[in-house]
């Protein structure tokens, strides 16, 4: 059909439940603003379906591995259908949160100290902290996750093998680094345009999947995050940077951990949430943005080529 957007949501990774709640949200955005739209579940035969339905294009509304990590985005190349947010590679990139590290590091973003630790190779936990100047609470992680699934603190030796035993069960290689404390700061990027950036304060331990989704948990969203002016606009350009270092297109969302006047870059995240509870949106709204504008403009912001 001609003018038809196909919204992409579901999907097959741990973040399933929310893509949903993205590509719903997006969806209606879509409706008010009167396009033609069709919400389909990226799993099973959707290439099939996709490929009948024909669609102008693509609103890719999938978060995690397959929808956020290259893989969706080259079968949308192969079909030659325009899309949202960011390319195959960019998208592999910022989803192997080891790789795009390297990246970041090479053009001075501060990202915190690290090692890597596979599955299949001898793990020399002991040796790698010791050479690392790495010190106890740790923060152990899957490299291509998000939501924080699978992400732990760890507190001493005895957590830590008790969790790097569940994640082993999962994942090949995992993330361990030091445990940065001070504020949750994470910021927006639009097509060429920074955004803002907000500070979440979490009442759980981390801004882990219940204080990232569930409004009981009573996550406090401070936006403006509450910065010096030097110190917002150094985090709103460190975002930028790392946008433009991996050639992400579309919106971006870096989560930062600001400690002792610093900014350590976590992540960038190529498909953020966009339910109306999430932060992008929050941070549009700011800035004069509403949700249903912000959609707009990532429909017309989506090309193949990417
Ligand atoms: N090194 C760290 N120091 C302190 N907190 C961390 C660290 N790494 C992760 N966290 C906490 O875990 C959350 C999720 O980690 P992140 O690396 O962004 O993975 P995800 O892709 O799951 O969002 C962060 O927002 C932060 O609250
Ligand atoms: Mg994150």
């Amino acid at each position: 059909m001609r003018n038809l957007i196909v919204i992409l949501m579901g999907g097959l990774s741990g973040e399933r439940k929310i893509s949903f709640l993205t590509g719903k949200a997006c969806s209606n955005a879509l409706k008010k603003k009167r396009y033609k739209v069709k919400e389909l579940d990226a799993k099973g035969y959707f290439v099939d379906k996709l490929r009948k339905l024909k669609p102008k294009l693509v609103f890719n509304a999938l978060h995690g591995r397959y929808g956020e990590d290259g893989f969706v985005q080259s079968i949308l190349e192969s079909l030659k259908i325009p899309y949202t947010h960011s390319g195959i590679l960019s998208s592999s990139l910022a989803m192997d949160k080891e790789l795009s590290r390297h990246i970041f590091k090479k053009h001075k973003i501060k990202v915190p100290k690290y090692f890597l630790l596979h599955k299949d190779y001898e793990d020399n936990f002991k040796k790698k902290m010791k050479n690392k100047k790495i010190k106890f609470p740790i923060v152990i992680k899957p490299i291509n996750e998000g939501s924080s699934l699978g992400v732990y603190i760890c507190k001493n030796k005895i957590q830590f093998y008790k969790n790097y035993k569940k994640l082993k069960k999962e994942y090949d290689r995992i993330l361990v680094e030091e445990y940065i404390p001070g504020k949750e700061i994470q910021a927006a990027v639009m097509g060429k345009k920074v955004l803002g950036a907000i500070e979440l304060i979490p009442r759980r331990e981390f801004y882990d999947y219940k204080a990232k989704y569930s409004s009981s948990a009573k996550t406090k969203h401070i936006m403006p995050a509450p910065l010096a002016p030097k110190k917002y606009k150094e985090v709103l350009f460190l975002a930028k940077k790392a946008h433009n270092l991996l050639g992400c297109r579309g919106i971006t969302r870096s989560d930062f951990r600001f400690f002792k006047n610093k900014f350590y870059l976590l992540e960038i995240n190529t498909q953020p949430g966009m339910t109306k509870l999430s932060l992008v949106p929050e941070i549009a709204n700011y800035s004069g943005i509403k949700f249903e504008d912000l959609v707009v403009w990532m429909v017309k912001d989506a090309s193949s080529n990417r």
